[in-house]
């Protein structure tokens, strides 16, 4: 035992080489291929994010164009795939969907299990930051009793997205700019985050020479839970529990109370001791949207705006160091959008879909080994097998 070293959570653990995303928790610093996510956010798009997060580097004119091109491309999925989506309650929640649709991508691109050959690993990169948002709108549909809709390659990849969501084959209204561009943040600020649970749940699955399509399966199941990806659900649930700004003293108690499991949804984060930069990006975007939609009057913006004032100025949230995380303002974003709130961690994954796939590039175009951690055994030691009239 003794030669282990014990560290439940990773906290103090590096568990590999990258050179994707750069974070400074302490400073609230978040670099993408060594550019600042504010950046990113206010001059380049999602697909332009992807190709820097895929290839290293932003892409000059022509690299874009071919890039976006290749991406709308491979928007549509294999019409076999529809069969899955009937197979499933039509109240089946969207993330145990995907889970199920995204691994079984695999079954119609053979050449994802070829994972040693460079062209097809792209490929299947491209594929699935192609297909998901695809994947998603489908859900959406399932769910709702309509029909689904196909890809319309005209479109720029979010409004692409909106109009799987929103469009009807009777109806299919022109998808409102601010909109387009603040789903684009949405994707973009959530496009990669280093090695968070999902990432590491992709490369470990990876690491075993799994195809793409079952790792990123694998991380869509571990972004689902509500200390992750599932946070931006739970946030929107908690702000239409408090109800109204008078509730929020009880709240903040319940949060400070450690006999109370309740936590304040869409604060705190394991590496940002700052304000996450991304969060930040998120109010602004809030802000745009809900004046376009003239719901600035908002309550649940008014409740959200209180808490946040609020837990800055408390010495609990001070001295714990806990801010605004990226999920506290995209679920008031998605809402005032129309997106239902159980579809919130399925938007989530579908822009991470970029980061978890560009690790596991990263890990297999370079010398790696299987992830394999060891434990501290706190078990029996060894003793003789009882019969079982003896127990
Ligand atoms: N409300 C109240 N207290 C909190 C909260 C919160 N949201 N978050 C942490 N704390 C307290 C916690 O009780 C602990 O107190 P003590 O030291 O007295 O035991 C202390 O702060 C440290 O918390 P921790 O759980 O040890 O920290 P962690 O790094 O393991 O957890 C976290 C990070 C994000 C899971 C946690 O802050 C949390 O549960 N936040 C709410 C859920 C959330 O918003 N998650 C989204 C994360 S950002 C999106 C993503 O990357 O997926």
């Amino acid at each position: 035992n003794g030669y282990f070293t014990y560290d439940p959570g990773f906290m103090a653990t590096a568990a590999c080489e990258s050179k994707l995303t750069f974070i400074d928790g302490a400073n609230g610093v978040l670099l993408h291929g060594g550019y600042p996510i504010e950046q990113l956010a206010d001059k380049s798009d999602y697909l332009e994010t992807c190709y820097l997060l895929l290839n290293g580097e932003l892409p000059n004119a022509e690299q874009k164009t071919d890039f976006v091109d290749t991406i709308m491309r491979h928007t549509m999925v294999h019409e076999s795939l529809t069969n899955f989506f009937r197979g499933f309650r039509y109240d089946a929640h969207p993330m145990s969907v995907m889970v199920g649709v995204v691994g079984a991508l695999a079954s119609f691109y053979h050449d994802s299990l070829d994972i040693n050959n460079p062209e097809h690993r792209q490929i299947s990169a491209h594929r699935l930051i192609a297909k998901m948002p695809t994947l998603a709108a489908m859900c959406y549909k399932h769910h709702i009793g309509q029909p689904f809709m196909y890809p319309d390659n005209s479109l720029s990849y979010s409004e692409n997205f909106l109009h799987m969501m929103f469009g009807t084959p009777c109806d299919d209204p022109k998808v409102n700019p601010v909109l387009a561009r603040a789903m684009d943040k949405i994707f973009l600020l959530h496009a990669d985050h280093e090695q968070n649970a999902s990432t590491s749940t992709v490369r470990l699955a990876g690491s075993s020479g799994a195809n793409p399509f079952a790792c990123v399966a694998a991380g869509i199941a571990t972004l689902w839970g509500p200390a992750h990806g599932g946070a931006n659900e739970a946030v929107l649930e908690m702000l239409e529990e408090i109800g109204t700004v008078d509730n929020i003293d009880t709240y903040i108690a319940k949060a400070k109370d450690k006999s109370d499991p309740f936590r304040l949804m869409g604060f705190g984060h394991r590496v940002y001791k700052n304000f996450d930069p991304r969060a930040k990006v998120m109010k602004e975007t809030c802000d745009e949207v809900l004046a376009e939609l003239g719901l600035d009057n908002d309550p649940l913006l008014a409740i959200a705006k209180r808490l946040e004032q609020i837990a800055l100025e408390d010495p609990y949230f001070i001295e714990k160091k806990l801010y605004p995380n990226v999920d506290f303002y995209s679920g008031i974003i998605m809402k005032a959008i129309g997106i239902p709130t159980e579809m919130f961690t399925v938007i989530f994954a579908t822009g991470r879909t970029v980061g978890w796939i560009a690790h596991w590039n990263e890990m297999i175009s370079n010398p790696y080994k299987i992830g394999r951690p060891r434990q501290l055994y706190t078990g029996h030691t060894a003793r003789d097998f009882v019969a079982l009239d003896k127990r």
